[in-house]
């Protein structure tokens, strides 16, 4: 199964972000934009990242009404994006609304759903009103998600071999709560795995974040996990939707 980086691109502004840029151009391919990016500079920077090379990979998380996600999805169709996240707990309907937006705005897409947060365990989803244990709840959303017609997933690298086993094989199955051997940790990340075993475990593509920007040596990190990767799955294939 192929596997391949995504940088979680969480910082608080453009400055902070290009060295990195710089220092990986080449050897990354995919980096993410998150909400704090966009927020604070919006469809600019994600255009602004693109023209350097790089894949992205906005991660919105849209969970709304299934019209409100469906022209979110329209009026991101200019963008030069690859992946988008929507949240599969929005339910059947928001998805296939989602889905037929990107199918006939940007049929290029990869549009992610976003099942339990891999920042979440059972006692916090008990806490919401969830009974179900958080893998339990991953199988329920991503099996909805896929009859909803989505070819991609957002989950724990925990959960992986559990969808490999549920779910056809062209799903992408996009992992973060990604820490490598030796990292002190500390923070939200709960249902966690290194690279090296969420790329075993078959993962398409892991996204680290944390690990890589609090290094003193970011860029150095960030190709000590492509390596990590590429030593234990196959090399990624360029996406085909
Ligand atoms: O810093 P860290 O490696 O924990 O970053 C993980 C990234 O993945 C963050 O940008 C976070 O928003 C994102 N993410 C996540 N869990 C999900 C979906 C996305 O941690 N289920």
């Amino acid at each position: 199964m192929a596997c391949d980086l995504i940088l979680a691109l969480d910082v608080p502004t453009r400055e902070a972000a290009a060295p990195l840029l710089r220092q990986l151009r080449g050897s990354l391919r995919w980096v993410k934009i998150g909400l704090q990016m966009f927020t604070a500079y919006g469809p600019d920077y994600v255009r602004a990242v693109a023209d350097e090379g790089y894949s992205i990979f906005l991660d919105l998380k849209l969970h709304d009404i299934p019209n409100t996600v469906a022209k979110a999805v329209e009026s991101l169709a200019p963008l030069p994006i690859g992946m988008l996240t929507i949240h599969t707990s929005g339910g059947r309907e928001m998805m296939t609304a989602a889905r037929q937006a990107q199918e006939q705005s940007n049929p290029r897409l990869l549009l992610l759903g976003v099942t339990v947060l891999t920042s979440m365990d059972t006692a916090a989803l008990h806490d919401t009103g969830v009974t179900s244990a958080a893998d339990a709840q991953v199988s329920r959303l991503a099996n909805l998600a896929a009859a909803s017609g989505l070819r991609g997933l957002v989950c724990s690298p925990l959960e992986v071999p559990m969808l490999r086993s549920q779910l056809p094989a062209k799903i992408q199955l996009v992992t973060p709560g990604i820490r490598p051997a030796g990292d002190a940790g500390g923070d939200d990340q709960k249902r966690v795995m290194t690279p090296a075993e969420a790329a075993r475990a078959g993962s398409s593509y892991i996204v680290v974040g944390r690990p890589i920007l609090k290094a003193k040596d970011p860029a150095a990190v960030a190709r000590a996990i492509l390596a990590e990767i590429t030593q234990n799955a196959e090399p990624s294939r360029p996406l085909s939707v």
